[in-house]
């Protein structure tokens, strides 16, 4: 088992009261659900990183924030579309305090900016919750293209000049931190509309496509936790968030 090369301990309501850093780790997801709700584990490198639909997320050392928060939602919050909402707002919140500029998510976690993805998140829900996001901070545009990942993009690309890890770290902790407070004390509208602007698709004709493959197209009339309202077929459709593996526009 790995020993944290330091603890650090944030001024946190929920999020970030224990914070662990490790040189390498194979997933902080996998430590984290070991640890006690509240703590957030960061590794400067994942020897076995995950991504989403069992894809392996890669970082070369120290040039992203890798961390995994563990959390002990109330049942009514345990809900994908909910944690990733949350997880989504309070990183593109950071991102804008970090580089002056608004992160666009892309159904159903990814965080990009100008189009280029800076951030994933990954939920895993077992005896734990575990929110894992990694987050591009410090990489170059070349480094993208050569590893064949021109779609990508870094906060330090998008600011202009180098992201000091440590107030990345304390930017996202303190922005999920705030969040939750809100989202655990019920108040569930302020998140839900800063998510909706987020994807940014109202109005507009959309493909929404289920896990089985099946896609719905149709206007999007609205975009709640509880259900993406399409205008579709001559009627009105409307689907489960989690059923809905890509919403994008048609
Ligand atoms: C994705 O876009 O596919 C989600 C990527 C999530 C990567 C993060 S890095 C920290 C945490 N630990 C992991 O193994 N994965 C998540």
């Amino acid at each position: 088992m790995s020993t944290p090369r330091e603890t650090l301990h944030f001024d946190s309501r929920h999020v970030g009261r224990r914070v662990l850093l490790f040189d390498e780790l194979s997933s902080t997801n996998d430590t984290a659900a070991g640890e006690e709700p509240g703590t957030v584990v960061v590794a400067d490198f994942q020897s076995a990183g995950r991504g989403q639909y069992g894809r392996v997320w890669q970082a070369k050392p120290g040039t992203s924030l890798l961390l995994s928060v563990v959390v002990a939602p109330p049942p009514e919050l345990r809900r994908p579309v909910i944690l990733t909402a949350w997880a989504a707002v309070a990183v593109a919140d950071a991102v804008h305090r970090l580089t002056g500029q608004q992160a666009k998510i892309k159904w159903p976690n990814d965080l990009l900016v100008r189009g280029k993805k800076v951030c994933g998140i990954l939920i895993e829900q077992r005896a734990a919750t575990v929110v894992g996001i990694g987050l591009n901070l410090n990489q170059t545009a070349d480094e993208f293209t050569a590893a064949g990942l021109p779609d990508a993009s870094s906060l330090a690309v998008i600011a202009g000049q180098p992201i000091d890890p440590r107030a990345a770290l304390a930017a996202v902790v303190r922005h999920l931190d705030d969040e939750y407070d809100r989202l655990i004390s019920g108040e569930r509208v302020p998140l839900e509309a800063d998510w909706k602007w987020r994807i940014g698709l109202l109005g507009r004709q959309v493909v929404a496509e289920r896990a089985d493959g099946s896609s719905v197209t149709g206007r999007l009339r609205d975009l709640t936790f509880d259900g993406i309202e399409l205008e579709a077929d001559g009627g009105i459709r409307v689907l489960k968030p989690e059923e809905v593996r890509h919403l994008s526009a048609a």
